[in-house]
């Protein structure tokens, strides 16, 4: 088969890499793709992941058989139906499903009306009563922008006047678009937070090993969001009781849902939970695999990716028995010096050779070729992930491999995992 894989970041050189290892995959294209991605597949820098149009011309040109749709954009754009309207069968969900991702008040009022536990909240599309609102709430409280922000659409307020600035910043000050037209406030829930990617078919729903990422820039989770530091799997707070209740209480009652609402949601289902006091509990879910939580969980499968994707597209995941290595995966991020705030590129990156000599993997996130040379071209510049026979070997292997790595103003959190061992 010939297979065409949309995005370009970590987690797309993750999803490559496994896919260039199965018997079903002859050729594999990446759209736009990154310097690493393209060791192992055929890049079009070109073709936006955002440009559907674009895509689908590209799919048609090459006569390709398979599409895999990784970010979150171009699946809330329609990219999915586009392909599968052309005959291309596509790894995805459609726009519809996609908006369990692409709106947080449509998740939200799913969560509600099924009974799945979540924190309590208010929509507002009116800025003067969402700030008469605050007045009746305490901090901690959750501002969130109902749609797509590049995760950046929710604000953790310590106070009510933070909250209210958020409100303003997103309904009046345009702060994301469209994006922050409307928002949820919503209770500030405590716990520890674990991702759980699904893979589903709309007829069953399958876990993949639970994982957690890093979320803040620093150490001991200090400093601003950003796309994520570093992540690992398996999660040990994903004990075996946690487990059932997650598919008890929310995987399994989430795929009732979708199905009640007609939404045949095909592809990855990212559960984003908190393991608060009163049990586990949905912070939010995304329509695609995680970053960098994928170059932590897919390195553990030992099926083959393409058979699975391929049944996921088909429904026919029931019949497929996916198998993971024991033992655990840590994945480290490098990122640029500044990130996520403004940083500098065309940094040249040495290191990466010794680093797979230690038996790591490095995936590329932001990276490109420049007269001859490997630079960074992105906050998050390279993921490096390492397995092991525990947690701690994992990252232990993983911090070795890293620190071979080096570029001006490189930063990496040194403290991936620590929590937990
Ligand atoms: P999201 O973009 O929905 O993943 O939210 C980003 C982060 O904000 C999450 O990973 C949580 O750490 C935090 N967060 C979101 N909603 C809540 C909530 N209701 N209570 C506490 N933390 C939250
Ligand atoms: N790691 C968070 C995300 O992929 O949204």
């Amino acid at each position: 088969m010939k297979v065409l894989v949309i995005g370009g970041g970590g987690r797309e050189h993750a999803v490559c890499k496994k896919l260039v290892e199965s018997p079903l995959v002859d050729a594999l294209l990446c759209a736009p793709g990154n310097a690493g991605i393209a060791q192992v597949a055929a890049c079009v820098p070109e073709v936006k992941a955002t440009d559907v149009p674009g895509i689908v011309a590209l799919a048609k040109r090459e006569g390709v058989d398979f599409v895999c749709v990784t970010p979150d954009d171009p699946l809330a754009l329609g990219c999915v139906d586009a392909l599968e309207a052309e005959g291309i069968p596509t790894f995805g969900p459609r726009a519809c499903a996609a908006q369990m991702e692409a709106s947080k008040i449509f998740s939200k009022n799913l969560m509600k009306k099924y009974g799945i536990p979540t924190a309590k909240s208010e929509v507002f599309d009116d800025a003067d009563a969402a700030l008469a609102y605050l007045d009746t709430q305490s901090a901690p409280i959750v501002v969130k922008a109902d749609g797509l922000a590049l995760g950046k659409g929710v604000i953790v307020a310590q106070t009510i006047d933070e909250a209210k600035q958020a409100v303003v910043d997103m309904m009046r000050g345009g702060r994301f678009g469209r994006s922050g037209a409307r928002v949820l406030i919503e209770e500030c829930m405590v716990g520890r937070e674990v991702t759980v990617l699904c893979f589903t078919d709309g007829r069953v729903i399958v876990p993949m090993p639970a994982s957690q990422d890093h979320k803040r820039v620093f150490d001991g989770d200090k400093g601003p969001n950003t796309g994520g530091m570093g992540a690992f799997a398996p999660s040990p707070l994903y004990a075996p009781d946690v487990a059932r209740r997650v598919t008890d209480e929310i995987l399994q009652p989430t795929l009732r849902a979708m199905n009640a609402e007609g939404l045949d949601f095909r592809g990855v289902l990212y559960v984003g939970l908190m393991l608060t006091a009163d049990g586990p509990k949905v912070v939010e879910y995304n329509a695609r695999f995680g970053d960098p939580e994928t170059q932590a969980v897919l390195p553990l499968l030992m099926s083959d990716l393409m058979e699975i994707m391929l049944a996921v597209r088909e429904q026919r995941l029931e019949q497929l028995d996916i198998r993971w290595r024991g033992g655990a995966a840590a994945c480290v991020v490098l990122a640029s010096g500044g990130y996520p705030g403004k940083y500098e590129g065309g940094k040249v990156i040495t290191g990466i050779v010794k680093a797979e000599a230690l038996g790591a993997t490095v995936y590329h996130a932001g990276t490109a070729v420049k007269d001859g040379a490997l630079v960074t071209a992105g906050g998050r510049v390279l993921g490096v992930t390492a397995l092991g026979d525990t947690l701690a070997d994992a990252v232990r292997s993983a911090y070795m491999a890293a620190k071979e790595i080096h570029f001006d103003g490189a930063h990496m959190r040194s403290d991936i995992g620590s929590r937990e061992l």
